[in-house]
């Protein structure tokens, strides 16, 4: 049965990267040994298939019901990124079309950025919607380009390292007006906000298991009844020959029991106490911590998600510093990190190489309490203090 609050894997310290991954719900440590024991082959004929074939069969379920569509709908597979490649590639892989052009946001996750880039080189033309310093679309752009030969326009639903929501509601009559298909990565929504696909209109959208408590390498993806696909990964006839590869029985059944349980959670009263806690910090950082900048700030965003840069403030740094004081946020996208480079999402915002290198982004979560900011707040002024400090007493040193 699953429970009535949210319980979730804990680790000593504060966890404020939720955005890059979310910890494991700890129903699930009940629920896995027994689904351990299912290790029959879904697509086998005899009875060792049968509880994982249920399995996967109410993941799919659950997930459609929540989502507003057809079971037929929702192809499991390892992820975002792999979804979001599946698309744009199937869509430019489509033969007999003439449409060549994409449009896409140029804030989107790098598994968009990249599969476009992709198509590109095969002759796509790709339109990159500009974003101002608030991470707003330029919504007139994208009805300039928009023409009989756009293929698709992909635009997330919410960005991951600002949290700004783009809209995606907004962008569908478009799509529709041009006869063009329309995807969106909804990654950062999902169980973050409500989400009627159905009534959104989109033809295909992308999901992470671990975005949402559940397990990595796990995930789905939305291909509207009418959307055309083809699939990536040729194999067997798993999911309709939509996505070849035996099932990640464990992942799709851990996606569809945390999908059931967010319906027993009251999720709007546990994200109204979240964002309270985000807004806390990001008054009292403004307040007490001169030179803040909170990116975004008047634009719509995630209620979990907060960005700002600390001028003079080099990221990687004051990351270190908070990661051995037992903090964990991240400088941008967390798949970035190792990359000196700063944040494309940043430098497409407008703001400057300098700029992005003193961003932090804190993004809460199912757990994340008050206490928790008040001391992340408390540790955090008193770093950025001694971090300025061992500055100015170098730049004395060099005058
Ligand atoms: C908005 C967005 N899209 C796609 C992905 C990729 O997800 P995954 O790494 O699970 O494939 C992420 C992960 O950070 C994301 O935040």
């Amino acid at each position: 049965m699953v429970s009535k609050t949210p319980m979730i894997t804990t680790l000593d310290g504060v966890y404020l990267d939720h955005n890059a991954t979310t910890p494991v719900d700890t129903s699930l440590y009940e629920f896995i040994p027994n689904w351990l024991s299912q290790f029959g082959n879904p697509s086998s004929i005899h009875q060792a298939s049968r509880g994982p074939r249920t399995l996967i069969r109410e993941a799919r379920h659950h997930i459609a019901e929540t989502l507003g569509v057809s079971p037929l709908e929702i192809v499991f597979n390892s992820g975002a990124s792999e979804g979001n490649n599946s698309i744009i590639k199937s869509v430019w892989d489509r033969k007999g079309v003439e449409r060549n052009e994409f449009i896409c946001s140029s804030v989107e996750h790098p598994s968009v950025m990249k599969a476009m880039q992709a198509i590109q080189k095969k002759g796509a033309v790709i339109h990159w919607i500009p974003v101002n310093r608030d991470g707003e679309l330029d919504m007139a752009f994208v009805q300039r380009v928009l023409s009989h030969k756009t293929a698709l326009i992909s635009v997330m639903s919410a960005n991951n390292e600002t949290g700004t929501l783009f809209p995606v509601a907004q962008l569908v009559p478009l799509a529709r007006a041009a006869g063009a298909l329309i995807h969106s990565d909804c990654v950062q929504v999902f169980g973050k906000q409500a989400l009627n696909l159905k009534e959104l209109g989109v033809d295909y959208a992308t999901f992470s298991g671990h975005k949402f408590y559940a397990l990595k390498g796990s995930g789905f993806m939305y291909l509207k009844k009418t959307a055309p696909f083809v699939s990536l990964i040729d194999g067997g006839a798993q999911e309709r020959f939509r996505r070849g590869g035996t099932e990640n029985t464990l992942g799709v059944a851990a996606m569809g029991h945390i999908v059931q349980k967010m319906k027993s959670i009251n999720l709007t009263g546990v994200w109204a106490d979240i964002q309270s806690h985000r807004d806390f910090f990001e008054t009292e950082v403004r307040t007490h911590i001169p030179g803040v900048h909170v990116t975004a700030q008047k634009s719509p965003r995630l209620g979990n998600t907060s960005h700002v840069m600390i001028q003079g403030i080099d990221a990687e740094t004051l990351l270190i510093n908070l990661d051995l004081d037992g903090f964990f946020v991240s400088t941008g996208a967390a798949c970035s990190s190792g990359n000196p480079e700063p944040s494309p999402v940043l430098l497409s915002m407008g703001f400057s190489r300098q700029e992005a290198q003193t961003s932090l982004r804190i993004s809460l979560g199912w757990n994340s309490k008050r206490s928790d900011m008040e001391r992340f707040v408390e540790r955090l002024k008193d770093i950025v203090a001694r971090l300025r400090q061992m500055k100015k007493e170098w730049d004395d040193v060099a005058l």
